[in-house]
């Protein structure tokens, strides 16, 4: 269609995404054959068939699952090479990643491995496609304050550069971003960039904690940020950008139709909106799927979709001349 080429003719950059949620049915089944690992599933048709999810936790479940199949390092590197494929066909210039190593070293994984799969892919994907890129790793805030510590340590060799920045993610509801406020000063005092997930399902009190102080940079998904008008203000004028995932909240009941999704409200509050995809493989498409989706339910306009490519590389971490050439 006309809207699509529009879209992906626009330079963008993705700023939400796991790459485990990026793992295609076909790569799972691949993956679990080649590693011998049990799936309870007999074909891609019924791995599809079970996703179908009432709320975050239902996907969890399925999505730790799923990872399990990622044994060594060139998994890993499959894994993220798949990923940057399929969004450097779609106007993507840039990618700022998550993954989780806690649900990879909980399992007998390496974080080496896990974590040098990615980034040779992540070189490769620069010097093949084009796509430049970021990586951040993401701790699992259903676990304890300790395991992250122990994690973020692990991680420090590659706070040379290679891991950029840390985020939060997992359960939301029950684990406020307060249970991480010494891990993520820990993480600031090294130098690293600070995103949280925070209002996808938790309530505008946890985005506020998330701001306040955990002190991110950015903050993942933010939807009922605009329960609060206050917070609101507050997050408008700090210029922070916020990740939106419009099929992950259609997916997750969210929202119950993308007619209701806030994008539009959160935009016009003056917040510094992006549009990402989150679990791709889990909920139903890329970024091009994203911003059709979303742009058309809202009827939002040529200048509104292009505002939104604009805000992902403001919003991205690249320095100001890495981002003069896309804007
Ligand atoms: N929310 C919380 N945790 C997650 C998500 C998400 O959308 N995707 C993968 N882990
Ligand atoms: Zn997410």
């Amino acid at each position: 269609s006309d809207l699509e080429k529009f879209i992906t003719a626009l330079p963008k950059a993705e700023l939400h995404l796991h790459l485990e949620g990026s793992l295609e049915p076909e790569l799972m089944m691949e993956l679990a054959t080649k590693n011998n690992i049990e799936l309870p599933y007999k074909n891609v048709d019924e791995i599809r068939k079970a996703y179908d999810f009432s709320n975050l936790q239902d996907f969890l479940d399925i999505y730790y699952q799923g990872m399990n199949v990622l044994q060594g390092e060139e998994d890993f590197y499959a894994l993220t090479m798949a990923y940057l494929q399929k969004v450097a066909g779609e106007g993507v210039v840039h990618v700022e990643v998550f993954y989780d190593p806690q649900g990879h070293t909980s399992r007998g994984v390496s974080f080496s491995e896990a974590t040098n799969g990615i980034l040779r892919a992540l070189d490769d994907g620069q010097e093949e496609l084009g796509v430049s890129s970021e990586l951040i790793m993401s701790f699992l805030r259903h676990l304890s304050e300790e395991d992250a510590f122990a994690t973020l340590k692990e991680a420090e060799p590659w706070f040379d550069g290679r891991i950029v920045g840390v985020g939060l993610d997992s359960s939301e509801l029950g684990h406020p971003p307060s249970k991480f406020e010494r891990v993520f000063e820990a993480a600031r005092e090294m130098g690293l960039k600070l995103v949280a997930h925070a209002g996808e399902e938790g309530p505008a009190e946890y985005v506020r904690e998330a701001i306040e102080l955990l002190k991110i940079d950015r903050l993942d998904h933010g939807n009922r940020t605009i329960e609060d008008s206050d917070l609101t203000k507050e997050l408008a004028r700090s210029g922070i950008a916020l990740t939106v995932c419009p099929l992950s909240n259609l997916k997750l009941c969210g929202v119950s139709d993308m007619k209701e999704h806030p994008l539009k409200k959160m935009m016009n509050a003056g917040l510094k909106v992006t549009v990402n995809s989150d679990d791709p493989a889990y909920f139903g498409g890329y970024m091009t799927a994203n911003f059709l989706s979303v742009a058309e339910a809202l009827d939002l306009s040529k200048s509104e979709i292009a505002q939104l490519c604009h805000n992902s590389i403001e919003g991205s971490f690249l320095t100001d001349e890495e981002k003069a050439p896309h804007i």
